[in-house]
């Protein structure tokens, strides 16, 4: 039997397979279940479980006005407003003089206006004062120049100096404001990612280095520094600012780096907050989803709450994509995560900054509640008169009037609101697994040798037709639990150590489905190749290894069991060794090199089975393997649907389910509604679900377990 976690484990609205709610508690790692996450407030004891608000910038403002716009945001069902993220010259306007009663004020006054609060860090904008006297607490970027004041982030997440001033303004913060009750958590910084390289940089570097390795001559050996005579005699000859063609190992453990050191800095100002806030108040740092520069996974380990920012550059979203994004999100501690902000209409960094349609922004939030979010909060508020971001699509204008888009906001939160009951203590329904591995999509990035092969992408094209037939997809890291998920695919695991490869070797004997996608196993975690071929460690499980691979200029033609397709960009010879592999597809003849060699094998090992996909499959044939593989699993959607813009997904808890509906398209979409399902939220009219629509249903775990094929 496949472990499912207990008491959250629902029947499926189908026959096929049962869902698997997302078993929070149950994840190494993880400290309390959503449940716990709720209790987690001061005043707010009986807190709202959903978030609803703006990033608000009192300190912009006439105070006469703060309490004009705090009865606006209660119009449009606000709950929540996060303040002081970038107030650090407010807070502290001379070295070591402190002001907080401006701060005092404005939390009192959002809290008799009913709103939470959640306090940011200021530490992503040091003041002027600081980086005069101080300018070793500046960014040195890699071409070695010292960054100048007047923008934000421009600190060295290196500089001990730089962390002692942000320490000291998180403690001050946390002891005036730790047991504040109407302060429901801590936003640490915001969007941190570029990294310093000046000499505090270099220094930790080599010392994070030695940790790693211990000796000199083991870092040679791992990165085989024999080549182009790099041989280092001592960790100080080690180069930070590598720029240019440089040692692949050294290009990982650069990351490796960064990771530690933005981990480390984060922890700094954490110890400061947990030295005097009250723990029901939770920690969190806003993050950017695929962003490159750290291991997500590491550095929200001793975070509460992971939560992101999520912004639609074209303002033409791409509903699946984007569902990947939050799915990535909520994988960094298998938990549900805040939507920290998110866009009032348009951006102000893109070519052209279109809004989002009438309809898009109250789509995109339930969306983000469907895929895990407890938390909706827009930016921003109000336009400020003047600063960097002026342009930027808000609730009111400038005049402190409401923008057209305030009414659209108010109405999802007048949704929320009444669907709270519903939504309390429930989690998203996940029927099967991805992994998303940093070291691979790192060493990935680093050696393309195509230069489309980019992981994000080729790791969204395989999300994309398991997402549509399965209606929930749990983003994992690869040393998560796997045993919950009868189908676990990893669309590019290019970096496997031996201790992962033992551990998918387990969940595969032990009764799961594993599936590897080109270039899996070739890379260990010193970006060095294995010294067998692919799948590396894995090869003996699948019974076959990887001949050769090929970049392609052009698609090659390939036909399996499932029927013909094509696939292009990277193609992969595969070579079955042991007897009981089966050859589910093979490329055509003339494909050069690739001419009727396999490309797709699986095999049965133990309980379970493995299957490697040695090729980017274009996206018809992407479709039928992932239906033949979910088939196979007895995995298939919790509600069906006929058409692709129609987003079925569901969260489940405390004995209720909450199925969310959201069309997508620009046409109204025919809905089946689930039987004896009470409509919560949305419309549908003559039985669709209009244009940009959402229809929001609650079903009670006794319904889902008689429900079998009774969709409709
Ligand atoms: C980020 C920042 C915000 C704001 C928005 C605008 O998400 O956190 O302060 O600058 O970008 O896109």
């Amino acid at each position: 039997m496949r472990r499912i976690c207990g008491a959250a484990l629902m029947a499926g609205l189908l026959a096929a397979s049962p869902p698997v709610v997302a078993c929070a508690a149950a994840q190494p790692g993880v400290k309390g279940s959503a449940a716990d996450m709720n209790a987690r407030a001061t005043r707010f004891a009986d807190r709202p479980p959903i978030a609803f608000g703006t990033a608000w910038y009192p300190e912009h403002w006439p105070e006469e006005r703060w309490e004009k716009d705090l009865a606006w945001m209660e119009k449009a069902n606000f709950n929540t407003v996060r303040i002081a993220e970038f107030a650090w010259s407010t807070m502290e306007p001379r070295e070591g003089e402190f002001d907080f009663e401006w701060l005092d004020r404005a939390i009192a006054a959002a809290s008799r206006h009913g709103m939470m609060v959640v306090l940011g860090t200021p530490s992503a904008a040091p003041p002027a004062w600081m980086t005069q006297r101080y300018p070793d607490v500046l960014r040195v970027d890699e071409d070695g120049v010292r960054a100048t004041h007047g923008g934000r982030r421009h600190f060295s997440f290196a500089s001990e100096r730089y962390r002692m001033f942000a320490r000291r303004i998180a403690e001050k913060m946390a002891e005036r404001y730790g047991d504040n009750p109407n302060v429901v958590g801590w936003q640490i910084d915001n969007e941190i990612g570029p990294p310093s390289f000046g000499p505090e940089a270099e220094e930790r570097w080599h010392s994070f280095l030695e940790q790693r390795y211990g000796t000199i001559d083991t870092l040679n050996e791992r990165w085989a520094t024999e080549y182009w005579s790099q041989h280092y005699n001592n960790f100080g000859q080690i180069p930070l600012r590598a720029t240019g063609q440089h040692n692949p190992g050294l290009l990982l453990d650069f990351k490796h780096f960064t990771t530690a050191t933005w981990t480390d800095y984060v922890q700094n100002q954490l110890d400061a907050i947990r030295a005097h806030a009250d723990p029901r108040q939770f920690v969190t740092t806003n993050t950017m989803f695929w962003n490159a520069g750290f291991d997500h996974y590491e550095l929200h380990e001793r975070l509460d709450l992971a939560s992101w920012d999520n912004y639609i550059q074209d303002a033409d979203p791409d509903w699946i994509a984007n569902g990947a994004n939050h799915d990535l999100v909520r994988g960094y501690k298998q938990r549900n995560f805040w939507l920290m902000e998110t866009q009032a209409g348009r951006v102000d960094w893109v070519p052209i900054n279109r809004a989002l349609a009438p309809g898009q922004v109250r789509e995109m939030g339930w969306q983000a509640v469907q895929h895990g979010a407890d938390a909706i909060l827009y930016w921003e508020f109000r336009a400020a008169r003047n600063g960097q971001e002026t342009y930027y699509g808000t609730v009111l204008g400038q005049d402190g009037t409401p923008a057209p888009i305030f009414n659209e906001i108010a109405k999802l939160g007048g949704e929320l609101r009444e669907a709270m009951p519903a939504l309390a203590d429930t989690e998203p329904v996940y029927r099967m697994a991805m992994l998303f591995d940093y070291d691979s999509r790192w060493a990935l990035d680093l050696q393309r040798l195509h230069e489309d092969f980019d992981p994000i992408r080729e790791f969204t094209d395989f999300y994309r037709p398991f997402r549509l037939g399965s209606q929930g997809v749990a983003v994992l890291p690869v040393d998560a639990e796997l045993s919950a998920y009868p189908l676990v695919v990893a669309p590019a695991l290019n970096v496997v150590t031996a201790s992962d490869a033992e551990r998918l070797e387990a969940y595969v004997r032990g009764g799961g489905h594993l599936v590897l996608g080109p270039r899996s196993g070739m890379k260990d975690d010193a970006n060095a190749l294995w010294p067998q071929r692919q799948p590396g460690p894995l090869e003996p499980l699948l019974g076959a290894q990887v001949e050769q691979f090929y970049a392609l200029d052009q698609p090659v033609k390939l036909t399996g069991a499932f029927g013909a397709g094509e696939a292009a960009i990277w193609a992969e010879w595969l070579s079955p060794e042991a007897e009981d592999v089966e050859v589910l597809a093979r490329y055509d003849d003339p494909a050069g090199w690739l001419d009727k060699k396999p490309a797709i094998l699986s095999r049965p090992v133990g309980r379970g089975r493995i299957t490697y996909v040695g090729a980017w499959l274009q996206p018809d044939m992407m479709r039928r393997l992932a239906e033949k593989l979910m088939a196979d699993e007895g995995i298939g959607p919790i509600l069906s649907t006929d058409s692709d813009d129609v987003e079925i997904g569901a969260r489940s808890g405390a004995g209720k389910t909450v199925l969310i509906a959201i069309n997508h398209g620009d046409e109204p979409q025919p809905l089946r509604s689930p039987v004896g399902a009470e409509r919560i939220a949305g419309t549908v009219t003559n039985g669709a679900l209009p244009a940009h629509g959402v229809a929001v249903f609650r079903v009670d775990r006794d319904m889902l377990s008689t429900s079998k094929g009774a969709t409709h």
